[in-house]
């Protein structure tokens, strides 16, 4: 790559995502119901002296392609499958989208950092390197990342995912959602591990329920399709003692499901990795203000989208 293609300065960007339906049974071949979020990751690629690196202070984060943390291993990785090699750019990070809350912020910022430097250096925004980039980062934070979280953070809307078909966009409305954040830290990569474990460990009753989830997301794609939110809300709860089965929720995000239905959510689950993070409620015109003020009276936060 010749210097003369080299942009001053560059930026990309990408923005957070939820999973409505089917997280973590992905990454063992199941199908998801996710959704693109507004809020945004931006990142400011520009020359400089020395290791590429990034910074993104709204998140008190920051990596170097010279350390050997999991984050410097990211970046390195990143810069590699990019091609873009690992010195003489400065990335500076932005988020609306707070970080390790199940909102897809370790995809996002690499994407946008993906972005920055494929313009930075000259390419062409190619898609697929991007995502391949993106996953070869994910790697270090997930372990066995299924491509969701990178295919769903440059969504438009709601999309349907597995690993077998990558990303199906469907024509329907957003649905409407409360995010809630329950102030724990989740670590997917724990989390998918727990989940592994728990299938592992009990073969019969994992696989069952599997395929139960596997139902499920094939179910609420025709509710959210015909636009049958309540419907679409009990599947999402169904989904949700799932995940407490395989041992990804906590007390916390168990606790803002419950308080949201007792508030009139037509559903709720925890979104992502779980183990802390965010929950879901599925609400309407009536219900929203009632669960915001349910789940903020007992000390947790709505993430604002
Ligand atoms: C994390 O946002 C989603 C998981 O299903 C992991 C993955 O799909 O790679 C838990």
């Amino acid at each position: 790559m010749s210097d003369i293609n080299l942009k001053t300065k560059a930026t990309g960007s990408a923005g957070g995502k939820v999973i409505l339906l089917g997280e973590h049974a992905v990454v063992h071949g199941v199908s998801a119901l996710a959704m693109g979020l507004f809020n945004k990751v931006s990142v400011i690629a520009q020359k400089c002296l020395g290791p590429t690196h990034l910074t993104v202070s709204a998140w008190n984060f920051d990596a170097t392609t010279l350390g050997d943390r999991p984050e410097d291993i990211a970046l390195s990785n990143l810069c590699i499958e990019l091609g873009v090699g690992t010195s003489g750019v400065a990335l500076t990070g932005d988020a609306t989208l707070p970080a390790r809350a199940g909102l897809g912020a370790s995809a996002a910022i690499a994407t946008a950092a993906a972005k920055a430097l494929s313009i930075f250096n000259g390419l062409s925004i190619n898609q697929q390197r991007i995502f391949n980039a993106v996953q070869a980062s994910e790697k270090v934070f997930h372990g066995n990342p299924s491509g969701l979280d990178a295919a769903t953070v440059t969504a438009q809307g709601v999309i349907k995912f597995s690993k077998k078909t990558g990303p199906i966009s469907l024509s329907c409305p957003a649905p409407a959602l409360v995010i809630i954040n329950s102030l724990e830290r989740g670590e997917t990569k724990k989390t998918v591990s727990l989940f592994a474990r728990q299938l592992k460990n009990d073969l019969k009753e994992g696989s069952r329920r599997l395929n139960k989830i596997e139902e499920l997301v094939a179910t609420g794609e025709r509710h959210l399709l015909k636009g049958d939110m309540s419907n679409l809300g009990k599947v999402m709860s169904e989904n949700h003692e799932h995940l407490r089965w395989f041992g990804v929720s906590s007390d916390r995000l168990n606790d803002i499901c419950k308080i949201s239905i007792e508030a009139g959510a037509m559903g709720a689950k925890l979104t992502g990795g779980g183990g802390g993070g965010c929950a879901i409620a599925l609400v309407d015109n009536e219900s929203r203000s009632n669960v915001i003020d349910a789940v903020e009276t007992s000390g947790f936060q709505v993430v604002p989208t």
